[in-house]
């Protein structure tokens, strides 16, 4: 028999095909959503690469909706995912990290979707030539307004999403997502430009010695998460401890928790009150890829899939990662969901 060849790899696109396949009611618009997310991820990991070259660094001078000084690569990532999805009527709106308000794509029968983006993540790690993504998570969706200060067409909670992942921007470029069947791995090979299969069915593992968090407000945490983070240095002095990696991106962060294990989180602090990170973009499509690698995602109060989503930039405290650093880390907040029980 021949070997297999270059042609007999499993692309990114035949393996969104072929989850397709096995949903009796797919009408195939997830799956051009999926590959259009992938073809911006495509350009923008051209752009990244030449970025300093092309005067593509730096900020803009302008801060998002969000307060934060606003970069220029964050302006080209977000500009990038609209316009993959302004000549297909497939998505209805984007919620992005850059945008104010819902961006409204289209308005077709057709355009069935609620894209929620966070464009590039990691941004500070931009200028440095660091590590950075993008994340998105997708649901069946209304089209999200908010006419009269009432909001509406906002999904309930994050275990909605019929979709979501990342695309992580490293050495390599990565393709990682899951329609709720577990989650596979891609990687981009640029001389043919297409994301071929390299992480097949991945699982967290159960444990892991690393942990990803910043110190720098470690002082104002609560005193449980505290005492944890205490007993990952193992006062009893009778092991090694748990190794820190900390990135600045939180894709790359929790990247290394799925394929190797351990946890990455970002508790309260005086500065962010209820967290830092953003629930629609950042922590949800965060924590359904995780769950469905067999890992957890909590708040340190309820999983994250199940916090109520209120507002589009709302923010949550996140810890996520392997399941049983997790349960560890609820063993500390005297806290546990009931998604524990569920997985
Ligand atoms: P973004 O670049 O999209 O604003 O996200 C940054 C996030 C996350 O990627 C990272 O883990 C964390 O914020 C970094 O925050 P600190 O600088 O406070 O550590
Ligand atoms: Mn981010
Ligand atoms: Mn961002």
């Amino acid at each position: 028999m021949m070997p297999a060849g270059p042609t007999g790899r499993m692309t990114l696109s035949r393996h969104i095909l072929e989850c397709q396949r096995r949903q009796p009611d797919a009408t195939g618009e997830l799956a051009v959503l999926l590959t259009q997310l992938a073809f911006a991820g495509k350009v923008f990991a051209h752009e990244l690469r030449r970025a300093a070259l092309v005067g593509d660094l730096g900020a803009t001078g302008a801060t998002n909706v969000q307060g934060e000084a606003t970069r220029k690569l964050d302006v080209f990532g977000n500009q990038t995912i609209i316009e993959a999805f302004a000549h297909a009527e497939i998505v209805a709106a984007i919620v992005s990290e850059e945008e104010d308000e819902p961006r409204q794509i289209a308005s077709g029968a057709k355009a069935s979707y609620l894209l929620c983006v966070d464009p590039l993540d990691g941004s500070s790690n931009s200028d440095t030539n660091g590590v950075v993504g993008t994340i998105f998570g997708v649901y069946r969706s209304g089209q999200p307004s908010e006419a009269r200060g009432v909001r509406s067409g906002l999904p309930g909670t994050g275990r909605e999403q019929v979709a979501a992942g990342y695309i992580m921007y490293g050495p390599s470029t990565v393709f990682v997502y899951t329609t709720g069947d577990g989650v596979n791995g891609f990687t981009l090979d640029g001389d043919i430009g297409e994301f071929l299969l390299t992480h097949p069915d991945i699982r967290c593992p159960a444990e892991g010695r690393y942990y990803a968090v910043n110190l720098a407000a470690a002082r104002e945490w609560p005193a449980a998460t505290q005492a944890y983070l205490d007993s990952l240095g193992d006062p009893t002095g009778r092991s090694r401890g748990y190794s820190q990696r900390y990135s600045g991106a939180l894709v790359a962060d929790v990247h290394r928790a799925l394929l190797e294990g351990g946890t990455y989180f970002y508790p309260p602090d005086r500065g962010h009150p209820d967290g830092k990170l953003r629930l629609l973009y950042e922590c949800a499509p965060l924590a359904f890829v995780v769950e469905q690698a067999g890992g957890r995602a909590t708040t340190g109060e309820t999983c994250v899939l199940d916090v109520r989503i209120e507002t589009i930039h709302q923010r949550a405290p996140l810890a996520i990662g392997s399941r049983v650093e997790i349960e560890r880390y609820e063993q500390f907040l005297n806290t546990r969901c009931d998604c524990a029980t569920r997985s």
